[in-house]
């Protein structure tokens, strides 16, 4: 089975041709993070326009790159929300005229369901139920997630824990920025970080209640405020790299105390990372290490799949047709469009008892 997949739901115009859900026969990924560098983050505008521009071309090439054709593939899949709206609409667009004058199925995807799909082309066999953590510029979201078909081809999702102020690579942005370091800042805070020393500066955890899997970054960038208040960006001085280092560190602990804690409650088998922030050099070594320590399994992409894709639309696209949940042409794009399937009351009476 070959499906077409499309993503435009934020700063990347992106296209995939994926074999079975499995096999990558091409992934095209367009960054405008050029366009966007200057304003320190993302312009709505401006990214719905330049997806506009280069929607077809980057298509075609996912075809050119694939060796196939359109008459080849068997279905189509786009990213219908969460995103910015005007982005959404023309990957959403493009793919629904393609569908409609090809009589090919269409499925419409969450992008955060696409985000887990990208675990699923190394790690086709992670054990399940499976906690997966999805940390990106948008999102910082820890769902629960069961299998109906004991593999990827049937999931279930329900969101156990959410960020309750700044999204973790947003928190990584805004830092940047007050280091007046360039957007995006998470790859130059993951290298500065690498030198640094991260005890050198202490960060206090956010209080948050024992019962909840919430998580909050506002805490530990407002301390990076005023340490910036107190001493400057830092520019020349190494303490600047101590402060990525022990700001990183702030991060990936308050990431991996939640999703231990929600790993341990509710007995998770293993646990998949996933998003932007995904690609995070020391978020992966902690979480490697820890969860070799308590004996669960860990998965996670390899870095061009952490990032936005269309390969991991694809795939959850894929699953989404074989199981005959196809989109209609009057589908929209949803900017707020949620994951979670089911309520997680339920799961907090199991812990509760
Ligand atoms: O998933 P993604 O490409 O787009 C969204 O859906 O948001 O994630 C982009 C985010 C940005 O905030 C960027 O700073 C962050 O991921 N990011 C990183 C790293 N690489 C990208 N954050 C920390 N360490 C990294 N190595
Ligand atoms: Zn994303």
């Amino acid at each position: 089975m070959l499906v077409l997949g499309i993503e435009t739901s934020c700063d990347e115009t992106a296209a995939a041709i994926v074999r079975d859900g499995k096999e990558i026969l091409s992934n095209v990924i367009y960054s405008q993070v050029k366009t966007h560098t200057p304003y320190g983050g993302v312009v709505p505008e401006l990214a719905s326009r330049e997806h506009l521009v280069k929607i077809r071309s980057i298509v075609d090439q996912a075809f050119r790159d694939a060796g196939v054709t359109l008459d080849d593939i068997d279905g189509i899949a786009a990213t219908s929300g969460p995103g910015l709206i005007g982005s959404l609409l023309v990957g959403l667009t493009y793919a629904k005229a393609l569908s409609f004058s090809k009589h090919k199925p269409l499925a419409a995807i969450n992008h955060i369901e696409g985000h887990i799909y990208s675990v699923s082309f190394e790690h086709p066999q992670v054990e399940f139920p499976a906690l997966a953590l999805v940390v990106s510029g948008g999102h910082t979201n820890l769902f629960w997630v069961e299998s109906e078909s004991g593999d990827f081809g049937h999931l279930k999702y329900t969101l156990v824990g959410k960020t309750r102020d700044d999204a973790a690579g947003e928190a990584y942005d805004k830092v940047a920025k007050l280091l007046g370091l360039p957007y995006p800042g998470g790859p130059i805070i993951d290298r500065l970080a690498k030198t640094g020393n991260r005890s050198a500066f202490a960060f206090s955890m956010a209080k948050i209640s024992d019962r909840s899997l919430d998580f909050s970054f506002s805490g530990i960038k407002t301390a990076v405020l005023r340490m910036v208040k107190e001493n400057g960006t830092l520019k020349e001085d190494p303490l600047r790299l101590d402060l990525c280092a022990s700001f990183q560190e702030a991060v990936v602990n308050m990431l991996w105390t939640t999703t231990m804690k929600a790993a341990q409650l509710l007995n998770a088998q293993s646990i998949m990372l996933s998003g932007g922030v995904a690609a995070n050099s020391r978020l992966r070594e902690v979480f490697t290490e820890r969860t070799a320590a308590s004996g669960l399994k860990f998965y996670y992409p390899k870095p061009i799949l952490t990032t936005d894709n269309a390969a991991m639309i694809a795939a959850a696209g894929t699953a989404k047709l074989l199981r005959g949940e196809t989109a209609g042409m009057d589908v929209n794009a949803d900017p707020n469009m949620r994951l979670a399937v089911s309520d997680r009351d339920f799961l907090i009476k199991r812990w509760k008892r």
